[in-house]
């Protein structure tokens, strides 16, 4: 167990959790716990102990409310740049993660904590969970993304509607959008998203890292640049014991053991 003021990390059977635990303020996310969720994240990426991660929020009411509204309030243009490069930097870092990352969103994920869920790469939410950017609201726009990914998920005019009148959607609506994977009872969320990790991490961790390259390189990448990346990952996999031991254990009806070579 890792702990510094506003972020805990546990480990169990190669899962990690990344909880962000400043529940009296809903989890607002300051300049501090920005850094510390970045350093957990660069800790993970270099742990070959861990495997995935599940990043969800403590207490049971809120992921995350946003930026922290009270160190937001003094920026200038060029405090406020840096303050959205921060926060860029250390989400585009989780989505570049080579293990997935899932967002366990236990209540309010809103602004930044919304941009937070947005650069995991699946996200499961409680039954109580509510979504929202509500950063028009302050006379600000999204900072950490949000323009970007959310388009991107659930569409322009879905994603507008969201961003244009800083309203909130409930988890039944997030998940019709397309905006989470799965909505469960608040009790079940852990351990949902636990079993639902734990089945990617039954495949072979090589595969898992090249899927999640190809996937993002093709975020960005012109279609015929992304299917050469495709096929050089795919034919990549091909040289590896993984790929081997998977098509055997197939051919000889038993379960694979992947050893990540
Ligand atoms: N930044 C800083 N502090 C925040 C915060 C944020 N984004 N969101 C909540 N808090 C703090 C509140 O100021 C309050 O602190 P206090 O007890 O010291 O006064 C505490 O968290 C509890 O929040 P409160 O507003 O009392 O809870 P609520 O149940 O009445 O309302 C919300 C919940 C989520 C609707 C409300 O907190 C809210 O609108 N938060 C801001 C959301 C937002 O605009 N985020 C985008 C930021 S760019």
């Amino acid at each position: 167990m890792a702990e510094t003021e506003f972020i805990t990390t546990s480990i169990q059977d190669r899962i990690a959790t990344v909880t962000i635990n400043r529940p009296d303020k809903l989890n607002a996310l300051n300049a501090a716990t920005i850094a510390a969720l970045h350093d957990a994240f660069r800790a993970l990426a270099a742990d070959d102990d861990v495997g995935a991660a599940i990043l969800t929020g403590a207490g049971a009411k809120a992921f995350v409310a946003g930026a922290d509204i009270a160190e937001l309030a003094t920026m200038d243009p060029l405090s406020g740049i840096r303050v959205s490069r921060r926060g860029q930097d250390a989400f585009r870092f989780i989505e570049r993660m080579r293990k997935p990352v899932l967002a366990a969103v236990n209540g309010f994920a809103l602004g930044g904590g919304l941009e937070l869920a947005l650069a995991c790469h699946l996200r499961i939410a409680a039954a109580t969970a509510r979504f929202g950017l509500p950063e028009v609201k302050l006379g600000i726009i999204p900072g950490y993304g949000g323009t970007v990914r959310l388009p991107r998920l659930v569409g322009r005019g879905r994603a507008l509607e969201l961003i244009l009148s800083g309203e909130m959607i409930d988890a039944a609506e997030a998940y019709r959008i397309g905006l989470v994977n799965h909505v469960v009872e608040p009790d079940a969320l852990l351990e949902a998203t636990r079993s639902l990790a734990g089945r990617m991490l039954a495949n072979g961790p090589v595969a898992l890292a090249l899927a999640l390259e190809s996937v993002d390189h093709a975020q960005s990448a012109p279609t015929e640049q992304a299917l050469i990346l495709e096929s050089d990952l795919f034919g990549l996999l091909a040289g590896t014991d993984d790929m081997r031991e998977g098509m055997q254990a197939f051919l000889e009806k038993r379960v694979p053991r992947f050893r990540g070579r």
